[in-house]
């Protein structure tokens, strides 16, 4: 583990708002993205997803699909080769089960059901046509109401524990007012503007990959189990990833079967999902149906939290979105419980959505937080400063920092919060319109995982950091190498920076907005590693002003070398390498968390976002016309990109809030808007004064960079800050998310 002890000395790089260094490839089509590979002798694949959600296949007419030209093959749970992996195991973290043909029972409406190859990519679908399935078609249970809840035995990924602090009954009991109220979320799907594709190679038992993933030595592990290979034998290149949003974390059963295919047929294949199927077997966020007890003293401070989720699930796989833990890390209450339920439908397993739990427990505990004001006959803001936590509620537990009282500080100063009327309905615009103000408190903790780098300082004093772990498209180009170059005291502009394959040291994931903690501390440690043995090279140098410096510890700044806490001595590190005549110095470095830290600390980032909506009076038509987010999330690397992701993260809020819904057809459990049509999203006019407030935060505990990480923490307040805008607008108070025209008629 990386040494915590010691401050971090920043150069030049860090803080500075520079652009992307993949922008122009980006923008220009130079990026080589997964399904841009068109290597010889390609085969082109594609899938037949199943068209109800619970039976049997009873046909396919795979004479028909196979006659048609250019059609070389169609895979069924007929014929389908074996595989060594069994497909209900889970090897690696981020592992589900994966639907590959395994039998002809349909568990969800898009599951793949068969498979079909093709020269072309037309014929590969026009095969998919002919296949025209028939089914024993059972009812379907597509609803929360549509199936007995369960209680959820915790343990694994998502399967969220019950966790109780203080006594609850007391809390309950304590209150001189309460609420008891129930909200609903819906489910979502990601939709990354690149869909899941794959290029899969063989060549003997070495396995090729062109897979946009967020963790891709996890992946080569995870592919590998099921082709019974070592993890070594596989290699993943993905250098760019058209968003991943925790889709692209997990190993999905297409592309399980592409690489089967590519084995069976001697020849390299390519499967791309269409946008359809980005609503099939690629996981999404469940839907969840939350209670909220609450109560207060008569001064307004909480009594009791008492938080119970219940979220869908698949009949055959066990993530569940833990939205209950939402209320576990915010609020001082006298006594805080979360359970969690869960309920079998016959849907795609979920997965880690972009804040999987704090999204969509946060959108419910917000609100039910304004309702609680509301009772209380307190300002929401105020309200939530008297239950301010000066410690981590429960476990007592000191944050390592907590900027929260600054980002509602200036959050509020630049909403102008303090001129809001207390009782909702009172407000209208020069058009007529019912404008409201609402608010919400972010919190998103602070997760490393592990992560390796190397670097190599050259002699022509450039360098060149290495680590696995790709950019999804929030800029870890950038900002990593924005560490990296301070590490060793270089300008960004030396310092060439590679990470997307697998072959180079692992970078851990890119999930959890914890990678720029981790996979930054991994770079920074490796060029510290450099630092460490120029040191011992200048230290033995008798022609060196840091001879016989021996132990001391050193740093590198202004293309020098120097003795820690002593602006005397110094030497060049050009002049340090060609003494040494020209070597190439290579270190090592591990990103990472000793354990003693979540101990002893709570870590958090925390924000405050402030809503301002217009809704119309006739028509119920929801405008979200100003959201101001302040944010305080430790050392900010790249102001310009924290500025972007913190944006996305609250336009992400918005279509939590008003757009995004995934509805299916009681008669046959179909997606019904499973397209970008019909399933919406926030477009740019649906977006209007957005503003951004970053918050100083030192934080010398969360690891040594001070890095909080900022990728998923600007949806968690947004929800919440709508929905309360909504009813100070109109006086209703809707309780489930999205909110549609329907609701405010
Ligand atoms: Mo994520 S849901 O941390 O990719």
């Amino acid at each position: 583990m990386p040494d915590t002890t010691q401050p971090i000395r920043f150069g030049s790089n860090a803080g500075q708002p520079v652009s992307r260094r993949d922008g122009i490839a980006k923008v220009t089509g130079a990026a080589p993205f997964a399904a841009d590979n068109q290597p010889d002798n390609l085969l082109h694949a594609v899938y037949a997803p199943a068209a109800i959600a619970r039976g049997r296949v009873t046909h396919l007419d795979v004479a028909a699909a196979r006659a048609h030209p250019g059609v070389t093959h169609v895979f069924t749970p007929a014929n389908r080769p074996a595989l060594e992996g069994d497909p209900d195991d889970k090897p690696t973290m981020f592992s589900f089960r994966v639907e590959v043909l395994q039998d002809d029972t349909v568990r969800y409406a898009g599951q793949p059901i068969a498979l079909v190859l093709a020269e072309t990519l037309e014929a590969a679908h026009e095969g998919v046509r002919l296949l025209a399935p028939r089914y024993d078609m059972e009812p379907s249970r597509v609803t929360l109401d549509d199936a007995t809840p369960f209680d959820v035995e915790p343990g694994g990924f998502g399967r969220p524990a019950a966790t109780v602090h203080g006594d609850v009954e007391a809390g309950h009991a304590a209150a001189a007012r309460a609420i008891d109220v129930t909200y609903e979320t819906a489910a979502q799907y990601h939709n990354a503007m690149e869909t899941h594709a794959i290029v899969a190679q063989w060549d003997g038992d070495r396995l090729h990959l062109d897979v946009p993933t967020q963790a891709l030595n996890i992946s080569c592990a995870a592919y590998a189990a099921f082709f019974g290979i070592p993890a070594e034998n596989v290699t993943i290149s993905s250098p760019y990833l058209g968003g991943g949003f925790g889709s692209k974390a997990i190993p999905i059963g297409p592309n399980v079967l592409a690489i089967l295919a590519a084995r069976a047929m001697g020849r390299p294949v390519k499967l791309m999902l269409t946008r359809q199927q980005m609503f099939g077997p690629v996981g999404h966020r469940g839907a969840t149906r939350q209670r909220l007890r609450l109560g207060t003293d008569a001064a307004g401070a909480l009594t009791v939290i008492d938080h119970d989720g219940l979220s869908a699930t698949s009949t055959f796989d066990d993530f569940m979105e833990p939205a209950a833990n939402a209320s576990q890390g915010l609020y001082a209450a006298g006594a805080l419980r979360s359970t969690h339920r869960g309920v079998r439908l016959d849907i795609g397993t979920p997965g880690p959505m972009r804040a999987p739990g704090e999204a969509s427990g946060s959108a419910a505990l917000e609100c039910a937080l304004d309702e609680m004001a509301e009772a209380a006959g307190l300002d929401p803001l105020d309200f939530r400063l008297i239950n301010y936590a000066e410690t981590e509620p429960g476990t007592g537990k000191p944050y390592t920092s907590k900027a929260l009282r600054e980002c509602y500080a200036q959050g509020a100063e630049r909403f102008g919060w303090a001129g809001r009327p207390l009782a909702p309905g009172q407000m209208r615009d020069e058009q007529g319109m019912l404008t409201g103000w609402g608010m919400g408190t972010a919190l998103f903790p602070c997760p490393m995982f592990f992560a390796e780098a190397r670097a190599t300082l050259r002699p022509d004093g450039t360098a060149l950091f290495e680590t696995s772990a790709a950019d999804m498209g929030q800029g870890a180009w950038t900002s990593l190498a924005q560490i990296a170059a301070d590490s060793l005291g270089l300008p960004l502009e030396k310092v060439e920076f590679h990470a997307g394959h697998s072959s180079l040291p692992d970078g851990g994931v890119a999930g959890g907005s914890g990678h720029t903690a981790t996979a930054g501390t991994a770079l920074h440690t490796a060029g510290i590693d450099v630092v460490r043995q120029l040191g011992e090279i200048a230290s033995a140098d008798p022609d060196s002003p840091l001879h016989g410096a021996g132990n001391a510890r050193f740093v590198a700044h202004d293309g020098r070398l120097w003795i820690e806490g002593d602006d005397q001595r110094s030497d060049a590190i050009e002049e340090i390498v060609m003494r040494a005549g020209g070597v190439e110095i290579t270190g090592q470095g591990q990103g990472g968390r000793p354990q003693e830290v979540g101990e002893t600390y709570a870590m958090n980032a925390h924000g405050a976002v402030f809503a301002e909506v217009k809704v119309d009076p006739d028509l119920g038509q929801v405008r979200v016309s100003r959201l101001v987010g302040a944010f305080a999330a430790g050392r900010i690397i790249n102001p310009k990109l924290v500025e972007s992701q913190l944006m996305g993260g609250m336009i992400w809020g918005l279509g939590f809030a008003l757009h995004e819904k995934a509805s299916h057809d009681p008669a046959t459990g179909r997606i019904l808007n499973a397209d970008l049509a019909g399933y919406h999203v926030p477009v740019n006019a649906d977006v209007q004064g957005l503003e951004v407030i970053t918050v100083h935060e030192d934080d010398p505990h969360v690891n040594p960079l001070g890095i909080k990480g900022v990728g998923e923490i600007g949806i968690v307040g947004t929800v919440g800050a709508i929905g309360n805008a909504i009813w100070h607008a109109t006086g209703k108070r809707i309780r489930h998310f999205p909110i549609g025209i329907p609701d405010l008629l």
